[in-house]
């Protein structure tokens, strides 16, 4: 297809073509408040095109009936939302001048549409790489207002992630030297009304969880406990790497548990997995198989020459990139220092 060839392990080649672009990277200090912690964050933003693409998403997305279920929540934010995400929700709604009930629409939103591919994959040598594309509707605005974000404690980068402003959650997170985690949605129908009833039920939203697990967990094995027991909102498969060989698996999620863990079995020729949208046990549907042709894209690179470069040009394989697609992740909890995000264009 003609791209330009990539430089590896350089982000700036690999996203500096025309096709691609690095978001802005900005710095959340988990030392400040959290209604403060996103307000430099900010300031990279016009706020009056903030407000407008949040009311958007808003108005296209969000059903009237869950409107009105949530608004009278916001005026009690603080006794069904946990921290940090209440106190971090109130100050983005203050500082963009948006109600306190749109702002948690917002980030429920958000949640209810990803779809994606993750692949998480073992190399001849035994280093484990995880990437992933995520797909979703609203690519003009949300490819505007992507960003990479280090969240910070002690002056050390406690866990990094990728999102999009105004919404605390990630589907994207890496926790340096320890795992990296990916979200894929699991829809099986009636989204709203389920996971409206499992967050009044205090369940936690698909994306908060990863954040609370790069932040709280000890290492890949507890990542793993944390993120396969915790209710959820909503279905969803968690693709979760680790730094040692072996330390790869996709975990299928029921709200309230596991489903299926899947992890890699490198002795059985099984070095990499590859997750959508769809339980891995079924075939995909014909009209949507974006696992298939990433597979076969993963075959022909074979073992021996997985890295990032090669993984991110499997994530540029279509339909595995499609017109969908915001933005593609390649990291390695290893070598922190490589997380990469591209944001995805049409050529
Ligand atoms: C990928 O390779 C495996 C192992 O050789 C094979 O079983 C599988 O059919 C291949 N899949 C595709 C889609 O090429
Ligand atoms: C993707 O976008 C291109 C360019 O706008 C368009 O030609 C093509 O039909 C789209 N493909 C799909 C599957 O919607």
């Amino acid at each position: 297809m003609g791209r330009p060839r990539a430089s590896l392990g350089c982000a700036l080649l690999l996203c500096g073509a025309t096709w691609a672009a690095a978001p802005w990277l900005c710095t959340v200090s988990l030392e400040r408040a959290p209604e403060e912690r996103w307000l430099p964050a900010l300031q990279h933003f016009d706020p009056a095109f903030l407000r407008a693409a949040m009311s958007r998403v808003i108005d296209e997305y969000v059903p009237k009936w869950v409107n009105a279920v949530i608004q009278p929540i916001a005026a009690e934010l603080e006794s069904f939302v946990p921290q940090p995400f209440a106190g971090e929700i109130l100050g983005l709604c203050e500082a963009l001048g948006f109600s306190v009930g749109d702002g948690l629409l917002l980030n429920l939103a958000y949640e209810s549409t990803a779809f994606c591919t993750s692949i998480i994959a073992q190399d001849s040598k035994g280093n484990i790489y995880h990437g992933r594309n995520l797909d979703y509707n609203f690519g003009d605005i949300l490819r505007k207002i992507t960003i990479d974000v280090q969240f910070t404690k002690n002056g050390q980068v406690a866990y990094k992630g990728t999102t999009f402003v105004g919404y605390v959650g990630l589907w994207t997170g890496q926790s340096p030297h320890k795992f990296t985690i990916s979200g894929d949605e699991r829809d099986k129908g009636r989204w709203w009304e389920n996971a409206i009833a499992a967050f009044l039920s205090r369940n936690f939203p698909i994306s908060w969880l990863v954040r609370d697990t790069l932040d709280k967990a000890a290492d890949f094995q507890s990542a793993v406990l944390k993120l396969a027991a915790t209710p959820l909102i909503a279905d969803v498969y968690y693709i979760v790497g680790g730094t040692s060989p072996k330390e790869g698996v996709v975990i299928t999620r029921n709200r309230w548990g596991p489903a299926d863990i899947w992890p890699l079995e490198p002795s059985a020729g099984a070095w990499f997995r590859v997750e959508t949208n769809y339980d891995h046990w079924k075939n995909p549907p014909p009209d949507d198989d974006r696992r298939t042709p990433a597979i076969k894209a993963l075959n022909a690179t074979g073992w021996k020459n997985i890295n990032f470069e090669t993984l991110f040009k499997v994530l540029s394989v279509r339909p595995v990139l499609n017109n969908y697609t915001i933005y593609t992740t390649v990291m390695s909890a290893a070598v922190p220092d490589k997380y990469m995000t591209c944001i995805r264009t049409l050529d």
